[in-house]
């Protein structure tokens, strides 16, 4: 299927938000969605964005049964490794049921790695993965990805709501 990757722009974050839900949906999650389009706007395509997004667009001819024609979405953003230095982290990698299997995620995916490489140097390309998302992590596997969690025996750690609240109420104060 013909498809073309481009960056998102702030007007995309309607098709962001809806895939986003959907995405949730898919990994049986979505009560935790509990961002708006409009902050999405707010948070990247402002001065210092907290994100990149690429969007995949398909043909008008070949729009969704509910007439989309953005089918899918890779949401990134930067960090950095003390080991290994600059790295990309893949937030969010989707594509819509009807339009898997077609190359899309590849093309992403693919698209992801060689802006992070040219645009900030990145030699680490990480994401986070449901143990139950077997087709996923066979997808990632199939190219060339190791499982952190089965060589290395991280564990995937956050504070949110009151403890992150507890943490930052118990900090030293200056
Ligand atoms: C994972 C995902 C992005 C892959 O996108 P895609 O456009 O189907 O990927 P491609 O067409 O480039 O590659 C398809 C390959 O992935 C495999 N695959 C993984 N999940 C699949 C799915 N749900 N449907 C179809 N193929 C899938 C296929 O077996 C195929 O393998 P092949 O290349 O050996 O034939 C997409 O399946 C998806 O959005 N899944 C649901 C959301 C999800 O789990 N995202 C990742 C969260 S970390």
């Amino acid at each position: 299927m013909n498809f073309k990757i481009r960056a998102a722009t702030k007007e995309d974050c309607k098709d962001m938000s809806r895939m986003i839900m959907e995405l949730a949906v898919y990994v049986k999650m979505p009560d935790q969605v509990k961002i708006s389009h409009e902050e999405l706007q707010r948070d990247g395509f402002c001065q210092n964005p907290f994100f990149e997004c690429l969007v995949a667009e398909i043909p008008e001819e070949h729009k969704s049964k509910e007439g989309f024609t953005v089918v899918g979405y890779a949401l990134y953003f930067y960090t950095y490794s003390t080991w290994k230095g600059s790295t990309v982290y893949l937030e969010d990698l989707y594509v819509m049921s009807e339009f898997r299997g077609n190359g899309i995620g590849t093309g992403l995916l693919s698209k992801v790695a060689e802006v992070a490489k040219k645009k900030k140097q990145c030699v680490q390309l990480q994401l986070s993965v449901f143990d139950w998302n077997t087709p996923s992590r066979d997808f990632y596997a199939a190219k060339g990805a190791q499982d952190l969690t089965d060589t290395e025996g991280w564990h995937f750690i956050r504070f949110d709501g009151q403890n992150l609240d507890n943490l930052a109420n118990e900090a030293p104060k200056d």
